[in-house]
This record gives C-alpha cells, sequence and structure tokens, in this order.
C-alpha cells in the first residue's frame, strides 16, 4: 500500500503503478510466435510406428506366452511354451458335447434301440485297436453293447467316420482328446489314448469302410 493513501474514510484507489499493470495485462494480446514451432514430421511418425509393429510383433513371438518359466535366464522362452499343459481331458469333453452328444446324449446312455450308450461299454473301456478302428471309420450292423442289441431291426443307425475321407475329418489328436474323456466319464474308469496311438492305427489301417463289430471282435 502506498504512503499517499492514508485517510481510511476514503475509498481505497489504485494507484498508478498498479492501475499501470491491470491495463497492461487486459490489453495485451498472444503475439504470434512466428511459425517457431513445427508439425513432427513425418519421418519420425513412421519411425515410431514402424518401432511400436517391431515390438509387438517381437513380444508376440518370443514373450513365451506369458509362461512364468520365461523369467528363467537360462532357458529358452519357447521351450517354457512346450511345459504348458494341455488338459486333454477338457478337450475332449468340448468334442463330445458338440458332436456326440447329439446321438449318445450327455448321459452317455445312448437311446433305446438307436444309439448305443458309452457309458459300461466295453468297447470304450476295452481294445484300444477296436475303439480307435470305430472313430477313425465308423460302424454298422449289429453290435451288443451291455448286454442289449443294437444295429439291426428299422431303427437301426450307423456309427459316422471320425477319421480322414469321413464327413467329419478329426485330427489323431482331436481323436485321442475325445476317446480319453468316454473312457474317464459316466463311471468309465480306462487308460488315456494317446495321438500317437490313433496315428500308429490310421496308418496302418488306410482307407477303411465302416466296420462290423464281427470284424472288430477277430481283432486284440
Ligand atoms: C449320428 C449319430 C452318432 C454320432 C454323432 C456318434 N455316434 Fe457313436 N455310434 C452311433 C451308432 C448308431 C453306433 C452303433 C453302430 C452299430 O449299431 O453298428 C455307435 C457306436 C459307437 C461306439 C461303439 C459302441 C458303444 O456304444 O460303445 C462308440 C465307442 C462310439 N459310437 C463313440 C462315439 C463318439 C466318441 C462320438 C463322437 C466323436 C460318436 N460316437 C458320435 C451313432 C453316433
Amino acid at each position: 500500500m502506498s504512503a499517499q493513501h492514508t485517510d481510511p474514510s476514503e475509498p481505497r484507489r489504485l494507484t498508478d503503478p498498479e492501475l499501470i499493470q491491470v491495463h497492461d495485462h487486459a490489453g495485451e494480446e498472444k503475439t504470434d510466435d512466428g511459425g517457431n514451432y513445427q508439425l513432427l514430421p513425418l519421418v519420425l511418425l513412421f519411425l515410431f510406428s514402424g518401432l511400436i509393429f517391431f515390438g509387438g510383433t517381437y513380444l508376440g513371438l518370443f514373450a513365451g506366452h506369458f509362461a512364468p518359466t520365461v523369467h528363467d535366464e537360462r532357458g529358452s522362452p519357447m521351450a517354457a511354451v512346450a511345459e504348458v499343459k494341455i488338459d486333454v481331458v477338457a478337450v475332449g469333453k468340448r468334442q463330445y458335447s458338440t458332436t456326440c452328444v447329439g446321438c449318445h446324449q450327455a448321459t452317455g446312455l445312448g437311446m433305446a434301440g438307436m444309439f448305443p450308450p458309452l457309458a459300461k461299454s466295453e468297447w470304450v473301456t476295452g481294445s484300444e485297436e477296436r475303439l480307435i478302428r470305430v472313430l477313425l471309420h465308423g460302424l454298422s450292423g449289429p453290435v451288443t453293447v451291455d448286454g442289449q442289441q443294437y444295429g439291426s431291426g428299422p431303427t437301426a443307425q450307423a456309427m459316422p467316420a471320425f477319421g480322414p475321407g469321413g464327413a467329419f475329418n478329426w485330427s489323431d489328436d482331436s481323436i485321442a482328446a475325445v476317446l480319453t474323456y468316454i473312457r474317464q466319464e459316466w463311471g468309465n474308469s480306462a487308460p488315456p489314448i494317446t495321438a500317437a496311438k490313433v496315428t500308429e492305427v490310421r496308418t496302418k489301417v488306410g482307407a477303411h469302410g465302416a466296420w462290423t463289430a464281427a470284424d472288430l471282435e477277430k481283432l486284440p
């Protein structure tokens, strides 16, 4: 506050220097800086896009699919990927519930006179050689499952082929997974079937039409 402004009855007035300051700011206009700035050069834009793309691709390829063992500095990141276990039974269950379920039902009990059961079936828990052939090439004609006859009479149906050349054309892995699943579901308890075993039977037998139960019973 200035020295002249002493009378408390007078309203406070701005003194000269203060006034000037206020005016200065009020009248001020943004000055053009004369184009002293530039847009981001196009070449930098391309450079950074390229780096981001490269980084994304690199991480996608070499990050080891989020496997924790990737941080083992002595291990290879790709070896970590191979360690990620696939739950075969879960895969098989998904295959079953999208495809087989229409005929053999979610209960695995099938339908009287049409579709034989997979629960308590000696075809499911018995010989791998027979079971793999049923899936690869199909089955038709009379078959006895858990003491009941199927595949004869007016309502008889056939089991479709799931191997190459069939309507489904499943991989050996898919066939192995669904077989492993049905061997462990509904109270069934039999060891898993490996994709390698399916491959072995498929290459040994080659192309083949639907089997009959009588054909398969000759096999071990
Ligand atoms: C279109 C209906 C149909 C579909 C889909 C089907 N099956 Fe079958 N399946 C049959 C019929 C019918 C038989 C009996 C054939 C016969 O009477 O000779 C059979 C027989 C079988 C048998 C041997 C007999 C037994 O009951 O154990 C197995 C094992 C089997 N199927 C598994 C499967 C699996 C696994 C799938 C899915 C990947 C599947 N089936 C999909 C109709 C089907």
